[in-house]
């Protein structure tokens, strides 16, 4: 027996170390850490369980049945983040660049499958050449596997991706169908086709960086959710997100201890409201004074940051965070924000993580770019979203709710749960100066005096329509509310919903309009 232990931990230890020690040395040169480093940094000591550690290759072309490595490539397993259990998988750039093998790829269907069993979040750190070229077919066969599975537990387990090296060509189509994707500044990229083929197809130069670098996908494309400087950076990130995250859609979001008896007014709130209507101010102020401990992990943070989305606790609830942002575009709506909006709500919908809507926006954004883009495509995304959602819904406006982005901000009349406004709000069909030139336009341009005339509308105009209280006549606004109250109030709010149950319609599944 004794013989054979040794041999099995010698056995081990060779697999331990993937693709041999030149390559792992060549990876720590590109500032690259292994697959194991990066699992030892992201989950709790002694908690990994892996499985498939001699899983090997079956290729007999192009030499590759003399090489044959431990593990081939990927390490799977289980482990525990904060203490709750996570299912994952880590490529390894040592053993052919990381290339999806059949085997490979076998490896990491067999770990979602658990994953799915368990009801427990998979994440996935890729560093990987892709297909692994000398598979050919297979190795794509095995792509596809990967993709079904990534669609079916689309909103059944949290799937969240590490960018940690190249992603290239389809293989970037795994990561883009999971919930969040993080990337390290100069170290990841992805894209479908890589420089080359762009200068033959576009006759475009362009850089590996600036086509699919990290900052190119989070503040270009979208693509990116979190971007980071380092790998370590990434991975602390990426456990505080599992923090705000339930394990499965059953499962509610993890709670933290809260104090109640602490006063929580805030009078600093009082006073972040500029008193002219025009004038931007920073809406990531309001958040950080809403949320407990000001601590907030901003998704999205360098894309259309005209509207801000995110995590936060309130009364140690945890909550998804979306907030229009005066500081960039007056807060507008736009396809790029109505999109990034959407994805967010619809994550936090699926995974029971009730929402703050944190509310100042003069409308959707006019011109042809807009409108030839798709706006009306894409701003019906956020609509159908709040829409559709059925976790506890809480809106704050705060200043401005013009016209159909009234209605879009998570509305009382599209199932919003407690709606309050701040005393500053505004809340009519358009802004002021628009709406007096289309209603008195005649009375304006038939006047002695037609500036007069036009602000003494437009003063009839403020005085009637820019305040809370008509929507608050009808019940559109159920309080309004002093600022400095309103963490006491959402705090309220959020206890009082932990008991809420709204269904939609049964169906197959609904048509978003993508
Ligand atoms: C097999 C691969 C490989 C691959 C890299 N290697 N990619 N082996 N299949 N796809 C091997 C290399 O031969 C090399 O082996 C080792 O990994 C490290 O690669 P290097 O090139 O030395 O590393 P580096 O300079 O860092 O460049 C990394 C790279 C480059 C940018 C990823 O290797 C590269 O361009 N690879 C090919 C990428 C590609 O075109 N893949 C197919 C994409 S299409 P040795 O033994 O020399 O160390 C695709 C389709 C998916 O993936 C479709 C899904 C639907």
């Amino acid at each position: 027996m004794k013989n054979k232990i040794e041999q099995l931990e010698k056995l081990r230890s060779d697999a331990l170390l993937g693709g041999g020690s030149e390559k792992i040395n060549s990876q720590h040169e590109k500032g690259k850490l292994t697959a194991r480093e990066r699992v030892q940094l992201l989950v709790d000591e002694g908690t990994f369980q892996e499985l498939d550690l001699f899983v090997k290759h079956r290729s007999h072309d192009f030499g590759l049945e003399n090489q044959k490595y431990a593990g081939d490539g990927v390490v799977t397993g289980f482990a525990k983040i904060d203490g709750r259990q996570v299912a994952l998988f880590s490529q390894d750039f040592t053993v052919f660049g990381g290339s999806l093998s059949e085997s490979h790829a076998e490896k990491i269907c067999k770990v979602m499958d658990m994953a799915m069993k368990l009801g427990i979040p998979v994440i996935g750190l890729n560093d990987s050449g892709g297909a692994r070229i000398q598979e050919g077919v297979v190795s794509l066969g095995g792509y596809a596997d990967i993709f079904l599975r990534n669609t079916l537990a689309s909103g059944v387990i949290p799937q969240i991706s590490a960018i940690l090296g190249p992603c290239a060509g389809g293989a970037v189509y795994s990561p883009a169908i999971t919930d969040f994707i993080f990337m390290v500044k100069h170290t990841s990229h992805m894209f479908v086709t890589g420089p080359n083929v762009v200068k033959t197809v576009t006759h475009e130069e362009v850089s590996f960086e600036d086509l699919g670098g990290a900052e190119t996908h989070a503040s270009k494309s979208g693509v990116a959710h979190f971007v980071f400087d380092s790998e370590v950076e990434v991975l602390d990130n990426l456990r505080k997100l599992i923090g705000f995250l339930p394990l499965n859609w059953k499962d509610t979001p993890p709670e933290k201890d809260f104090d109640f008896t602490k006063p929580q007014f805030d009078e600093r709130l009082d006073s972040i409201i500029p008193d002219n209507p025009n004038k931007p101010y920073d809406m990531k102020e309001i958040i950080n004074l809403l949320l407990d401990e000001g601590d907030f992990l901003e998704v999205h943070d360098n894309y259309a940051q005209n509207i801000i989305v995110g995590f936060g606790r309130v009364g140690g609830v945890s909550v998804g965070i979306v907030a229009n942002q005066p500081h960039v575009l007056a807060g507008v709506l736009d396809i790029n924000s109505s999109v990034k909006g959407a994805r967010f709500i619809r994550f936090c919908d699926a995974f029971n993580i009730p929402l703050l809507v944190l509310e100042d926006v003069p409308g959707f954004l006019p011109g042809t770019e807009q409108e030839w883009n798709g706006i009306i495509r894409h701003g019906s995304k956020l609509l159908f979203a709040f829409c559709e959602a059925t976790v506890p819904k809480v809106t704050v406006i705060v200043r401005k709710a013009y016209g159909g982005a009234y209605d879009v901000m998570n509305s009382k009349h599209i199932r919003g749960d407690f709606n309050f406004a701040w005393p500053s709000a505004e809340i009519a069909v358009m802004g002021p100066k628009g709406a007096v030139e289309i209603i008195f336009k005649k009375e304006i341009v038939s006047s002695n005096n037609p500036e007069e005339k036009l602000n003494e509308k437009l003063s009839e105009y403020i005085e009637k329509f820019t305040n809370p209280y008509i929507a608050a006549e009808r019940g559109y606004i159920d309080e309004v509310i002093i600022p400095g109250e309103t963490r006491v109030k959402i705090i309220q709010a959020f206890q009082l919903l932990k008991t809420k149950v709204d269904v939609n319609p049964k169906k197959k599944h609904c048509n978003i309009p993508l």
